[in-house]
């Protein structure tokens, strides 16, 4: 079983230990103020490989590349004058730029499946001072199964993925609960390819132009080709935009919205009972994990608003809701 270190009880001896496993080629789970990371180094072949067998992937995609600071960024990614607003308005947070990789860098291919591009992205709080010590960047997909729900809390990790890694840094719940915006920038544009933790809205007002968004959905997955159409996905049916509870049923509701049949309903969560898009995003996965566990025939979500962080919750549960492959 995974050694878990809290980052808050002890926080010189979670990076120790989390640089010495890193060092040794291992994969730990790592918070990040996005979703809990399964993190590696991103210049070591055999520990990216440990990342793909620990997480069941079916096949080797992009990585994000995880940086201590922009300093670390530049020497291995060029920025442009855009990527290099965004890195200043944004990092560190969850936003994750998709830039040219530098011919010098020593980020593997495996990290990047070989493409001219990196994505890179400077996380909030512990998991840079981790990276810091550590001295090179982390590859870090979701630590979770593949396909299954993305962890935001070491519970979840452990859940998923104790018995296959040694180590887990607990820091808590991620304050954010999705994971980043991905965003790529070229030729003077930047294009979404993956809506998330941060409002795109505000990434345009940084910018001062639009962020291209591709209406092909076929497109965007050759794009970014770790996002197979069912991933996030529940044992159990997932329904969106429901106005009545079916019975047996569990009802996820969003700002307390009236529903009709909700004595029907198994058991009840509200994302966010305020109506608040940011704690809606934070609640998601757990509320997710929890209705799922407890084996109902279904799951019902009321229609969320997507605007703001609403873009990001939405396209998790369509995923959640895709046909499973
Ligand atoms: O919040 C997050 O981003 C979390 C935490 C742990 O940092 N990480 C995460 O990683 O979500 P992952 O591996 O689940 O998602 C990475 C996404 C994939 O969809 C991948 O295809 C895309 O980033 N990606 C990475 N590098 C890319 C590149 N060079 N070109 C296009 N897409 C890329
Ligand atoms: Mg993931």
């Amino acid at each position: 079983m995974a050694e878990l270190i809290d980052i808050n009880l002890d926080a010189e001896r979670a990076i120790a230990e989390g640089c010495r496993v890193l060092a040794a080629g291992e994969p730990i789970g790592m918070p990040t103020e996005t979703v809990y990371g399964l993190a590696a180094d991103a210049t070591n072949p055999s520990a990216i490989t440990r990342i793909y067998e620990v997480k069941g992937r079916p096949r080797f995609n992009p990585l994000i590349a995880h940086m201590a600071d922009l300093d670390m960024a530049l020497a291995h990614a060029e920025f442009d004058p855009l990527s290099l607003k965004l890195a200043h308005a944004f990092w560190p947070g969850p936003l994750t730029l998709v830039v040219p990789l530098r011919d010098t860098s020593s980020i593997h291919d495996l990290c990047t499946a070989g493409l001219p591009t990196v994505g890179v992205r400077v996380p909030e709080g512990f998991a840079g001072r981790l990276i810091a010590a550590f001295g090179k960047p982390l590859a870090a997909p979701s630590a979770n199964i593949s396909g299954r729900i993305s962890p935001t809390s070491a519970a979840h990790v452990e859940h998923d993925l104790g018995d296959r890694i040694q180590l887990i840094l607990d820091g808590g719940a991620s304050g954010v609960g999705v994971e980043s915006t991905i965003i790529k920038l070229e030729d003077g544009e930047a294009r979404l390819l993956r809506p998330g933790g941060l409002d795109v809205s505000e990434i345009e007002a940084v910018l001062g132009q639009k962020v291209i968004r591709s209406e092909n959905a076929a497109l965007e997955a050759i794009e970014a080709p770790g996002m197979l159409a069912s991933h996030y996905a529940p044992n159990a049916p997932v329904r969106l935009n429901a106005t009545a509870v079916e019975r047996g049923e569990i009802f996820v509701n969003f700002g307390a919205q009236p529903v009709t049949g909700e004595e029907n309903a198994v058991a009840r969560f509200d994302l966010s009972p305020s109506g608040d898009l940011r704690q809606a995003a934070a609640n998601l996965f757990a509320i997710m994990k929890k209705a799922d566990g407890l084996n109902a025939r279904g799951i019902a979500f009321a229609a969320i608003p997507d605007d703001g962080l609403g873009e990001a919750i939405n396209d998790r549960l369509a995923r959640a809701a895709a046909p499973r492959g």
